[in-house]
């Protein structure tokens, strides 16, 4: 598994800003598809693409396109709806997977409660959007989702990650697939409820409400 993380003032300035406590949520909305935007130009780095002659006003020449089969964005449900807006603006050409995953506050296990995903993934590109990854549980089952699926190219794109969910993600993953992992930041740690410290909170509830 490959792990980047977005090195950009911009971004550490947005971050910043969704970790504030007073932040409202119309604008924490705002800053997760802003940043997931300037993520995903570094996520989208590897689309596969292919020439394709073009004709400008002046003469052909050959240009480039997004390949076929198009790419498919995974959110994940909750939290990874509000990164969809940003990705697809990048990508109109893709296609939406959808993935419902909670995880149990008890056992931190992810719960799978939807999916509406084509069940034949062989070939297509896939980018997993969860703004969060903390123990790394709801992403592993994504990821698993799709690899049996027959995808074996896989993006992940998150806001925050803790080392101990990438470290659980990577050793899950292993050599099985292409998979990496885009983040805008790496935190310090996981508490012992399983939050991300210093974190933002509950991404799902400060985008949309407490459930
Ligand atoms: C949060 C977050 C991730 C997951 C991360 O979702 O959005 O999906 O937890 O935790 P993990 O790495 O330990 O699995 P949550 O279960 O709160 O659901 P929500 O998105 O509906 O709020």
């Amino acid at each position: 598994m490959r792990l980047h993380v977005a090195d950009h003032p911009l971004i550490a300035h947005k971050v910043t800003v969704l970790r504030d406590k007073n932040t409202p949520s119309p604008t924490f909305r705002l800053l997760v598809d802003e940043l997931v935007t300037l993520l995903a130009y570094e996520a989208t780095r590897h689309v596969r693409v292919e020439q394709r002659e073009v004709e400008t006003p002046l003469q052909k020449t050959m240009g480039t396109h997004i390949a076929s089969p198009a790419p498919i964005i995974v959110p994940i449900l909750r939290a990874g709806l509000g990164m969809l807006d940003g990705m697809t603006r990048l990508l109109p050409s893709a296609e939406v997977g959808f993935l419902g995953l909670r995880r149990d506050e008890e056992t931190l296990e992810a719960i799978t409660y939807a999916n509406r995903l084509p069940d034949d993934l062989t070939g297509r590109q896939v980018f997993i959007l969860d703004p969060m990854l903390a123990t790394g549980g709801s992403l592993i089952a994504a990821i698993e989702y799709v690899l049996t699926r027959g995808a074996t190219d896989v993006t992940c794109v998150c806001l925050l990650a803790a080392p101990e969910g990438i470290e659980r993600v990577s050793a899950a993953v292993g050599e099985r697939a292409d998979v990496s992992v885009v983040v805008a930041k790496v935190d310090e740690n996981l508490n012992d409820v399983g939050f991300i410290v210093p974190g933002l909170g509950d991404a799902g509830d400060r985008l949309y409400g407490v459930v």
